[in-house]
């Protein structure tokens, strides 16, 4: 069988991990994909820069919007970010070019992922973003095939590596929020603009993708309620414990009835958490998601969520899953049987 040709762009904590991984499982990878994965051209900002990887052996392109026509590219990995710019040009090019597209990207999913999945449906061709949500965790499998059968009830969980790293560090040191932030940087978790990190925008990127999965509905990240950890002080987490609680930013989307009939309510914001609940222990840069489904009862998928090798193993399963020709419904379902939530709402739904 011919090898299926990767093209990257995007060579930072994530892009490199992939890199590290593809060498490292190599054989491995191969077995289970029933054909070799090959890496032919990447390509980012600056051709020099070290990045602790050999990719000398690989096409380089000055432009990533060329990986979208390469004869020699099968699939493009996007590992850029921002939710629009060059990496939506770029995925745009990629279906354009009658390529599948694996992407880390859950801003660009939560702002375009309708359009993208529209052009991949009309394509025939494949459209991958489970590290787009909680890191190594495959919780975008889990609920598009684990859960399929169920009306789901409720999805909530911590879907934000940075803002648990620092509130657990807080928690358990005591240091200094803005302290705190920096190790996170540092250690790769958070987002070129960690702005968004600790606004609890990621977080709403993330619950906007899983609420459509699991509840079958449009993308809707403009209506998700968001409140950030950047009022969180110490005083705040001294006297959640004294209380029996800590604090954890929750990312929670759930069915409610109103007056109206039922209304899907997405939220994002620090809440005190019980210390015998399932998510007081969750620390770092660990995430955690809970689903309630009507047969299945409650799932607990919990393990790092970001970091370049959880999210690489979540991006190169994604791209093996194309090399055995899975090309199905990038969120559970036609895009065209999505319900509609209709017009946006103040103050969220
Ligand atoms: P980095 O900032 O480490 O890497 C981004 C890469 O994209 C760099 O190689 C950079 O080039 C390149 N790049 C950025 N802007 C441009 C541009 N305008 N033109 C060309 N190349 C560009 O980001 P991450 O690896 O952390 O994140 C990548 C994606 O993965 C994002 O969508 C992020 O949200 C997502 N993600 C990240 C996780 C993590 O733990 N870090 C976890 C899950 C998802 P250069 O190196 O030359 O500067
Ligand atoms: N900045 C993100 C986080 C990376 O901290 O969770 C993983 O999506």
């Amino acid at each position: 069988t011919s090898p299926l040709r990767i093209g990257i762009a995007g060579l930072g904590t994530v892009g490199a991990g992939v890199i590290r991984l593809l060498e490292t499982n190599r054989e491995l990878i191969a077995a289970r994909a029933g054909r070799a994965i090959e890496v032919t051209a990447v390509s980012a900002r600056e051709r020099g820069k070290d990045r602790g990887v050999d990719i000398s052996g690989f096409a380089w392109e000055d432009d990533m919007t060329a990986l979208g026509s390469r004869q020699d590219v099968d699939v493009v990995v996007e590992l850029v970010g921002g939710s629009d710019g060059p990496a939506l040009t770029l995925s745009r090019a990629a279906f354009a070019g009658g390529k599948g597209l694996v992407t880390a990207n859950k801003a660009m999913v939560a702002h375009h992922g309708l359009e993208l999945a529209k052009a991949a449906e009309a394509g025939g061709l494949a459209l991958k973003f489970e590290a787009a949500v909680a890191g190594g965790i495959p919780v975008v499998k889990g609920l598009r095939e684990g859960t399929s059968a169920n009306q789901l009830t409720k999805v909530y969980g911590i879907l934000n590596g940075t803002c648990n790293y620092i509130l657990t560090t807080m928690e358990a040191t005591g240091a200094d929020f803005a302290e705190t932030l920096v190790e996170a940087q540092a250690l790769g978790y958070a987002e070129a603009d960690p702005t968004f990190d600790i606004e609890g925008v990621d977080a709403a990127h993330k619950l906007a993708i899983l609420a459509t999965i699991g509840f079958g509905v449009e993308l809707d990240f403009a209506n998700v309620v968001t409140t950030g950890i950047v009022a969180v002080r110490a005083a705040d987490i001294a006297q959640a414990d004294a209380l029996g609680f800590v604090i954890r930013l929750i990312a929670e989307a759930d069915v409610q009835q109103d007056a109206d009939g039922p209304k899907l309510l997405q939220r994002v914001r620090p809440c005190l958490v019980a210390k015998n609940h399932p998510l007081a222990p969750v620390d770092g840069p660990t995430n955690a998601v809970v689903a309630e489904g009507n047969f299945s009862g409650r799932l607990l998928f919990q393990g790092p969520g970001a970091g370049d090798g959880p999210t690489a193993s979540a991006v190169v399963a994604d791209i093996i899953d194309i090399a055995r020709g899975d090309v199905g419904a990038p969120f559970s379902m036609p895009i065209a049987q999505l319900a509609s939530l209709g017009p946006a709402q103040p103050g969220g739904r």
